[in-house]
């Protein structure tokens, strides 16, 4: 694993956009993993200018989205879809039929689940999957629980995640109860993985996952099994390193 301690949200930010953009370089085919949230805001603006500097295509780039609330119309602000079409999609020369976000207007879980788990397999997986975390630890919509959900599943969202989450909405009870997110196991099969924190909110997660127990309890310290993880994380994550 490789930590880069960074001092704000903007180097955060700027460093990951980087990333993804070597990697889009390398090979401009690539399958990338990408997350929403306010985490990859930033990057995710860093992409857009450099694909209005001409620097970067997206002409054969594929996506693969982590999750999207269950129940939500695509038009719906809330939803994953229309922030990804927000803050990236509808700016870069990016084919829609290349875009990937779990359909969270279709109610049948089981039919949505399998489909998007094998649509990850047939892009044969994904190359670089960009990801934030939840203040309990959460990857995706993989909430704490007692085992490691392995493939794509419908989630109840955590009480924690509701409250986190509600800054997005008009009131709490606007936020959907439940989710489609991959499973641990579609995001441990990415060939990289880049995970972003930033905030002193983040803290408390970001020492867990780096130097806790492997516990499905915190999902994200799942990664410590993975063999290409990079984590850019600013002062204000880290914070909790440096008072230990
Ligand atoms: C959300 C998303 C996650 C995201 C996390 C943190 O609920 N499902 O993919 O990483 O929670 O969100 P934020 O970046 O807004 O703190």
């Amino acid at each position: 694993m490789k930590l880069y301690r960074v001092k704000d949200y903007d180097e955060m930010s700027k460093k990951a956009a980087s990333i993804l953009a070597a990697q889009m370089v390398a090979d401009p085919e690539s399958t990338l993993g990408l997350a929403t949230g306010s985490t990859p805001v930033g990057a995710y603006r860093y992409l857009r200018k450099w694909y209005e500097e001409g620097i970067l295509d997206f002409s054969g780039i594929k996506t693969m989205n982590l999750d999207e609330y269950r129940g939500i119309q695509r038009t719906d602000s809330q939803s994953y879809y229309y922030f990804m079409k927000e803050n990236l999609f509808d700016h870069v020369n990016i084919l829609a039929e290349n875009t990937h976000i779990p359909d969270g207007e279709k109610a049948d879980a089981d039919e949505v689940c399998r489909g998007y788990e094998a649509l990850v397999r047939e892009a044969g997986g994904v190359d670089l999957q960009l990801l934030g975390i939840g203040r309990n630890g959460h990857i995706g919509f993989n909430e704490p629980a007692d085992h490691f959900e392995r493939e794509c599943h419908c989630v109840d969202l955590a009480e924690s995640t509701i409250e986190a989450n509600k800054r997005f909405f008009e009131k709490a009870e606007d936020v959907p109860r439940q989710a489609y997110t991959m499973g641990i196991g579609t995001i441990m099969s990415a060939a990289k993985i880049l995970l972003l924190v930033s905030g002193e909110d983040k803290a408390e997660a970001l020492y867990e996952t780096l130097c806790g127990a492997i516990t499905p309890q915190v999902p994200a310290t799942v990664l410590q099994l993975h063999p290409d993880v990079t984590v850019i994380a600013d002062e204000a994550a880290l914070s909790k390193f440096e008072r230990r």
